[in-house]
């Protein structure tokens, strides 16, 4: 079922009160469903025109699919790659060796590389597009917190697309086109960063990815029926961010490393 079609058969088959009433004005909530027809999200005794969401639908597989590797593999890997660039401060030795080199070593690298990164990344932004298009523009007349973060979410996406094929490019295909490069991807980058507008674009990146994938936790916990009341959305929600701040410190600790940690033998 189409984000259209989940406000309309929502909006038209659920009673406006309680944690309802912030599901009507909360475009998040509203694009959010348990993974399978359940009482909970079955029209209470009125009839509707539109259709149930259901498994036999393909848009309604397809998004839970989206969703799901948003969280895995997507997501974990922006955590471990977050983790892994934060070692760059103990210098161009121990990353390009002990980090880049091990990594590079791994047996099935290409494997791990497109079938468990770029293709489910493929399919996540792909369908992403999809679902930007279709989406509506009512939801910017509402100002609440979810509405901003429903926008948000869409538009750190594409931002996220853009920052990825740049990034990709500098990084992993320059390393397969020039050796140089992929021996003293330490120094590569340094040289890169110490570039203000680099560095610029790269906190950007960071911290747009950080918040994608922070705020898209939240709502996956909704999407899957995890948190259904309202209560528990916000208490996930603030877990989430503060996830998200932790990751974000952690990525911006790792671009920092680059500048400020020794070329030589390693701290
Ligand atoms: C670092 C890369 C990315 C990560 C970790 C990531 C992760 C996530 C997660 C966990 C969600 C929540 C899914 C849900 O609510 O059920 C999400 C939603 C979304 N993502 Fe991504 N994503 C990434 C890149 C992208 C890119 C490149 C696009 C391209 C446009 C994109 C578009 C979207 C859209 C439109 C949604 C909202 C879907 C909805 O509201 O139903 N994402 N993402």
């Amino acid at each position: 079922m189409l984000n259209n079609e989940i406000l309309s058969w929502r909006a038209a088959t659920r009673p406006r009160t309680g944690a309802a009433a912030i599901a009507v004005r909360s475009p998040v909530l509203l694009t959010s469903y348990p993974l399978l027809d359940t009482p909970h999200c079955k029209p209470s005794g009125r009839t509707s025109k539109l259709p149930m969401p259901s498994i036999n639908n393909p848009h309604f597989v397809l998004r839970r699919l989206h969703s799901l590797l948003g969280v895995v593999p997507v997501g974990a890997f922006l955590a471990f790659h977050l983790w892994e660039n934060s070692q760059s401060r103990f210098g161009a030795q121990h990353f390009n060796e002990a980090v880049v080199g091990a990594l590079a070593g791994l047996n099935y690298l290409p494997f791990i590389e497109i079938g468990l990164i770029a293709l489910p990344l493929l399919f996540h932004a792909v369908y992403g597009l999809v679902i930007i298009g279709g989406g509506r523009a009512e939801p910017l007349r509402y100002p609440y917190l979810r509405n901003r973060l429903y926008w948000l979410q869409r538009l750190s996406g594409i931002g996220l697309l853009v920052f990825i094929l740049v990034h990709v490019g500098m990084t992993r295909i320059a390393g397969l086109m020039d050796p140089a490069i992929h021996a003293d991807l330490f120094g590569h980058m340094r040289a890169a960063l110490s570039n203000p507008w680099v560095l610029g674009f790269y906190l950007l990146g960071l911290w747009l990815a950080v918040l994608h994938f922070a705020n898209g936790l939240a709502t996956a916990a909704i999407s899957w029926g995890l948190t259904t009341s309202a209560a528990a959305q916000r208490r996930f929600g603030r877990v989430c961010a503060g996830f998200g701040l932790l990751l974000g410190a952690i990525g911006t600790h790792g671009l920092a490393g680059y500048l400020i940690a020794p070329t030589g033998a390693g701290a």
